[in-house]
């Protein structure tokens, strides 16, 4: 594993597929096509955390049925209606045994041995699995990556302990598992960068609008031309179920299209959305490591242009673009999920998981102030 690897999104080169390669052929379009629109049998391993309620619901609006797979810890009365299998991917996949799915949406596969265990069991007895992945399985961000970049290593490929360190090789080595299993045509792997929207338990992106619709003087990062990419829960979501029900196969990095938003548009949206004008301070990078202002719940989504994710807001998107990917306006996204923040109870919206708290926002402007008066 590359020394130093920064523990952003914890939360070998994949030769053979490509996405353009493995997507869609013009000779299957038609029978794709046809698919699309026969009501399939889909297991969603993980349904009920953020991401997985998201494509359940998705998938029940086009009319597929659903079996949810997981141990029953979280928001397990989410959906009463859906036959509901209990069981740890750890220790348990006896539920899955003897049953078929057309399809097979793998959310909750952080381990190695969890990944290669589900996808054994389930080859035979599925069309198709669909592994969600992350783009921090590349090794390197010092350059854009795309779907063909190297991706990191791990010294102990037999570890089970997911650090901000180790998430990233071991969902590597988990592809690398599922690919062994289940066999490139009937595998897509979707790499999500930051996933935001209604329901992010993280608050990473949410902080931004949150923070603005208190407003004030705002202390923002770097430069307002700073590059910055997430995916919408709902659009990756939605690129899910159609891969599943068009048969999409490939590995795919989901994520807004490089070079096209920044921070200072992410200022901007998120004024234009809560109505509240904040007097943004722009700090930098400098200052920012000086009083280790971005570590930890700190500043969400800066990445230092010195630090070794420099590039990291510059995958490319494009291969799931062409395959039918589509992004909303982050201003919908930052709207949808500030209706969401307001319908929580106050325990959960008093304190957020991530970003400066008032008093630490105020030091540091205060700090900044001094410096630069
Ligand atoms: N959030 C992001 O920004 C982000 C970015 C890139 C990629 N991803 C990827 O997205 C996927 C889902 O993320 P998320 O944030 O939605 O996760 P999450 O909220 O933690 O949800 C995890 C789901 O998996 C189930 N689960 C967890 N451990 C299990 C186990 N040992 N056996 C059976 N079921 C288990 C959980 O239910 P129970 O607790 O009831 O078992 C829950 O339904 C992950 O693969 C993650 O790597 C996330």
């Amino acid at each position: 594993m590359k020394k130093g690897r920064r523990q952003f999104l914890k939360a070998g080169v994949l030769g053979g597929i490509t996405a353009a390669a493995a997507s869609v052929s013009t000779a299957g379009e038609a029978l794709k096509k046809k698919s699309e629109h026969k009501s399939l049998n889909i297991l969603v391993l993980g349904g009920t955390g953020f991401i997985g309620p998201h494509m359940v619901r998705e998938a029940l609006r086009r009319r597929h049925t659903i079996t949810l797979f997981n141990r029953g810890r979280s928001n397990s009365a989410l959906f009463p209606d859906l036959e509901t299998i209990i069981g740890d991917r750890g220790s348990d996949l006896s539920g899955l045994e003897g049953r078929q799915w057309d399809a097979v949406i793998d959310n909750s596969g952080y381990v190695p041995r969890h990944v290669r265990d589900s996808a054994r069991l389930l080859s035979s007895n599925t069309g198709h699995y669909l592994y969600i992945s992350t783009v921090a399985v590349y090794e390197d961000f010092s350059e854009p990556n795309h779907e063909g970049s190297a991706l990191a290593q791990i010294e102990d490929k037999e570890t089970e302990e997911v650090t901000g360190e180790t998430y990233g090789p071991l969902k590597a080595l988990c592809e690398q598992k599922a690919r062994e299993e289940i066999g490139d045509e009937s595998l897509t792997i979707l790499r999500p960068t930051y996933i935001c929207g209604p329901g992010d338990h993280t608050d990473r992106f949410s902080y931004w609008p949150i923070r603005t619709s208190k407003g004030g003087e705002m202390l923002w990062p770097g430069e307002p031309t700073r590059p910055m990419q997430v995916i919408d829960v709902r659009d990756l979501a939605n690129f899910t179920i159609d891969c599943v029900a068009r048969r999409i196969a490939g590995i795919y990095n989901t994520v807004t299209p490089s070079d096209s938003y920044s921070m200072g548009n992410l200022l901007e949206d998120s004024q234009a959305v809560t109505g509240v004008s904040v007097d943004p301070v722009w700090v930098d990078e400098p200052f920012i490591e000086k009083y280790d202002a971005g570590a930890k719940r700190g500043l969400p989504l800066f990445h230092a242009a010195s630090g070794d994710s420099p590039q990291i807001f510059r995958t490319s998107g494009s291969s799931a673009r062409a395959a039918g990917l589509h992004n909303r306006p982050i201003r919908e996204t930052i709207r949808d999920l500030m209706s969401w923040w307001k319908s929580l109870p106050d325990e959960r919206t008093s304190n957020p998981k991530s970003g400066l708290t008032a008093d630490r926002e105020a030091e540091l402007i205060a700090a900044w102030k001094e410096e630069h008066a």
